[in-house]
């Protein structure tokens, strides 16, 4: 049964005041409608935007601890339904189950962590030039905060913004990718069934355009907190730069990469490259497009991935067997085959191309298989420099360590970054050296774990990382000095008399 989706605004379900609606449908099976959700406009943005601002004091209120708990009512009601969530996620995305089933968990883990610091120290003591005076580092929430969030994790991703957010003491309004309504609007259902207060967490579907941009413009939004392309990110600073007081917090794409080092383990490397360019059909923001690999073992490791790549099963997401779901939307197919066909035109050489799939149940869906080619690091080529967002991976030779770090820096962006050596010195020149938000040694460059910075660098991010780090882009630190004396001195040797 198809979903009959709603806004959430104020605690009270409504559809767009404009009565239109538009259809989320499955990327595996395109005649599955997963259901129908409001087609928002500026008017839906304003009323969910007045809503936060007004359930914000009393939210802000409310002790930290108590707050906390309300989330941890939410992982008991997730954790009750884990299974079903899992379900719906890659029913609406694609991704094969056992992906379903980790964004759930890293949804579930991420709650776990801001319940666990409601209950840690928050904030400093520090001392003063005076024994009698007392200094603080008070944190307080800033107030509406706007989540826009993409459909590859509909349900982890979320949590990430909303969950230091709210925790801190801020209210929501929450944008879910027009592509995975239905997960986003189970999410903030299961949030109101968790006791969270009327308009502290409000959900406004549709798209960016027409929902989200109102969103972004709007002058009672504190901050942006969005995670998608540079290209919408970049737009959203742009406004908020425009604004008097509004931050952008935005995670943006990659062009990743796993550097291969000659005396790595070669199981291990070729484990480490398929993942990180395979998983989730290469559609995470920490997906490698490229592997670099050093000159004496690159013919060795090309003939392995290729064996490995071949063995990629594409499919049914709801089958356990499945390797790579298909991709997103029509838009994706398009986008993912120019650059299949850019890679043969810059000179790339193909070793495999899977992308094509013969058979009736691929042509329901919009599936693709992995592309594989090996290409020179060039001056001018594109295709080792824009993200793909998709199966597409370049096997590209390196002359040493020197070189590897040379060609991972050549790109505009800086998210994630993965060595496989047993060399601790270059493991730590390529920490050192090279620009990212995530870094890795001996593993793929997906997989990070929610209780550590989310972020990148360049363009992929503005130095403010979600996850656990988000705490400090939705708080503003404020000094908070207390004089116990019954004087006034003042700091600097600055003189206090009043003559
Ligand atoms: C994304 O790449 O879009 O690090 C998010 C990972 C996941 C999150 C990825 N925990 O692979």
């Amino acid at each position: 049964m198809p979903v009959e989706g709603k806004n959430l605004i104020a605690g009270q379900w409504m559809p767009a005041a404009g009565g239109a609606a538009f259809e989320s449908t499955n990327p595996a099976q395109t005649d599955e409608v997963i259901g129908r959700f409001p087609r928002s406009g500026a008017g839906d943005a304003g009323r969910a935007v007045a809503a936060a601002k007004e359930a914000f004091p009393g939210w802000r209120a409310l002790s930290r601890v108590r707050r906390g708990e309300l989330f941890d009512e939410f992982v008991q009601l997730v954790k009750a339904e884990r299974e079903k969530l899992a379900e719906l996620v890659s029913r609406e995305c694609g991704k094969p189950i056992n992906e379903g089933l980790a964004d759930v968990v890293e949804g579930i883990h991420m709650a776990q962590y801001v319940v666990g610091t409601t209950r840690m120290p928050h904030g400093q003591v520090l001392a003063s030039e005076f024994a009698q005076k007392d200094s603080f580092v008070v944190r307080k929430p800033k107030g509406v905060m706007a989540v826009i969030t993409p459909w590859n994790f509909p349900f982890a991703i979320p949590l990430w913004l909303m969950g230091p957010s709210l925790v801190e003491g801020n209210t929501v309004v929450f944008k879910p990718s027009e592509d995975t309504p239905a997960v986003g609007g189970r999410l903030a259902e299961l949030m109101r069934e968790a006791g969270f207060p009327p308009g502290v967490v409000n959900l406004l579907h549709g798209t960016g355009e027409e929902a989200g941009a109102p969103l972004v413009s709007h002058p009672d939004v504190e901050a942006v907190l969005f995670t998608g392309s540079f290209e919408v990110g970049q737009a959203i600073r742009r406004v908020c730069a425009a604004s008097d007081h509004r931050l952008a917090v935005c995670e943006m794409g990659g062009k990743n990469a796993l550097i291969v080092l000659k005396d790595a383990r070669l199981d291990m490397a070729v484990k480490a490259g398929i993942l990180s360019a395979f998983k989730t059909a290469g559609q995470r923001c920490v997906s490698a497009g490229r592997i670099l690999i050093e000159e004496p073992i690159y013919e060795a490791y090309c003939e392995r991935f290729v064996e490995m790549a071949r063995r990629v099963r594409v499919g049914d997401p709801l089958d356990a067997a499945t390797f790579m779901g298909p991709l997103i939307n029509e838009a994706a197919v398009q986008k993912v085959s120019g650059y299949n066909r850019l890679a043969r035109e810059e000179g790339g050489e193909v070793l495999y191309d899977g992308s094509a799939l013969k058979g009736a149940d691929y042509r329901r869906g919009h599936f693709m298989g992995p592309f594989v080619y090996r290409m020179e690091h060039g001056a001018r080529s594109r295709v080792l420099r824009e993200e793909v967002f998709g199966p597409h991976v370049a096997l590209v030779p390196v002359r040493d360590v020197d070189h590897a770090i040379e060609v991972y820096n050549d790109t505009p962006y800086g998210l994630a970054c993965s060595v496989v050596t047993e060399d601790y010195r270059k493991a730590r020149r390529v920490q050192a050296e090279c620009e990212f938000g995530l870094g890795y040694v001996n593993l793929p460059t997906i997989g990070a774990e929610v209780h550590l910075p989310f972020g990148g660098v360049k363009r992929s991010g503005t130095g403010m990382p979600s996850a656990a780090a988000l705490a400090d882009a939705v708080t503003h630190k404020v000094a908070w000095t207390v004089n116990h004396a019954e004087a006034i001195e003042l700091a600097q040797g600055l003189s206090a008399e009043v003559k």
